[in-house]
């Protein structure tokens, strides 16, 4: 396994498995073979409803807390009366629920008393007071390290005004249909690990997209060396320091996105898989969570 090393001296894998949507029944087969086959991070947040499944997962198979890295994310849903509705802002009524019980319930539902790494799950309008309440848990030692997801830079500079803490990593949607050269670079300059999250597929289609699966280059590149396109593409994400989270429910897949560490891509190819960015979101635009920022941070005009 790869291992990065957080800005906090934390090591954490660079490769783990993305657990949102996989099937709960399934849960302590997929986490087993996960491990077996050398996983030792796990992504969840309190909105997958699946922390209480995966610690059962664990459990049953017999993994030693210390053995393995879990990342969960704060739910904003959980602090709306209905849930968080990223456009229409006047449902958006918050409950009585507060942002550290929020927090310490994915603690009870993993039933663990400490977390690897916790993040904020976007930007929601509350986002300085819960980065404030996870540098608290993370200066008690509760927490291993924090970051954010789907932060855009103004939310990152933003983070200041209530802690000198810089966040650890940043998770956000890379693909080669949307490579976030700028955001990666943004990030990397401070310290921030990039994480990939739905490089795939998203909730609009649970198919992994076809441009990206059924490119001739990447096709092609796979072909030459008896691999995948989705392990090119892991290890094109690899390269470039991205930590990536891949979720699969299939052995064979839980297989090949872990054995990717020999493929050795050369420049042309990688400059190919970087021409096919179309800068597009295919899950959610972070953008629209600039209306969050105080006042004094709003006017980031976007990437130069
Ligand atoms: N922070 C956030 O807001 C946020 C948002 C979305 C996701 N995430 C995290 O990021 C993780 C990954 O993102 P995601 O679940 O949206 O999508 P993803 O992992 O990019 O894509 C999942 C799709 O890829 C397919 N796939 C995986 N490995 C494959 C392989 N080797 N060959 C062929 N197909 C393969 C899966 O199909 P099969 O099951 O058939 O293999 C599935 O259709 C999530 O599980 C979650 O932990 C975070």
């Amino acid at each position: 396994m790869k291992y990065y090393t957080l800005n906090n001296g934390i090591e954490m894998p660079a490769i783990g498995l993305g657990t949102f949507l996989l099937p709960n029944e399934r849960m302590s087969e997929i986490i087993g073979e996960a491990y077996r086959l050398g996983y030792r991070k796990f992504d969840t947040a309190y909105k997958y409803s699946n922390e209480r499944t995966i610690a059962k997962a664990l459990k049953e198979n017999g993994i030693k807390r210390e053995n393995i890295f879990i990342t969960t994310k704060i739910s904003g849903d959980d602090l709306y009366l209905w849930r968080y509705f990223c456009r229409k802002s006047f449902l958006n009524i918050r409950n009585f629920t507060s942002v550290k019980k929020s927090i310490l319930k994915s603690f009870r539902e993993l039933q663990t008393d400490y977390i690897d790494l916790f993040l904020i799950h976007m930007a929601f309008p509350n986002f300085l007071k819960q980065w404030e309440e996870l540098d608290k848990l993370y200066k008690e030692g509760r927490i291993r390290a924090i970051g954010v997801s789907s932060f855009l830079p103004p939310h990152i500079e933003a983070l200041k005004e209530v802690s000198d803490t810089v966040p650890v990593l940043n998770q956000f949607e890379i693909s080669p249909l949307n490579t976030q050269k700028k955001l990666i670079t943004y990030c990397q300059n401070k310290e921030i690990v990039p994480e990939a999250m739905s490089t795939f597929a998203h909730w609009r289609s649970w198919e992994p997209r076809k441009e990206i699966v059924e490119n001739e280059n990447i096709i092609s590149m796979a072909e030459k060396r008896g691999k995948s396109p989705v392990q090119i593409v892991c290890k094109w994400m690899l390269d470039q320091g991205i930590s990536i989270i891949p979720k699969t429910d299939n052995p064979k897949h839980l297989a090949e996105n872990i054995n990717i560490l020999d493929i050795e891509l050369t420049q042309e190819e990688k400059l190919q898989i970087d021409s096919m960015d179309l800068g597009k979101f295919l899950n959610y635009n972070p953008y629209i969570t600039l209306k969050n920022l105080p006042k004094k941070y709003r006017d980031w005009k976007g990437f130069e």
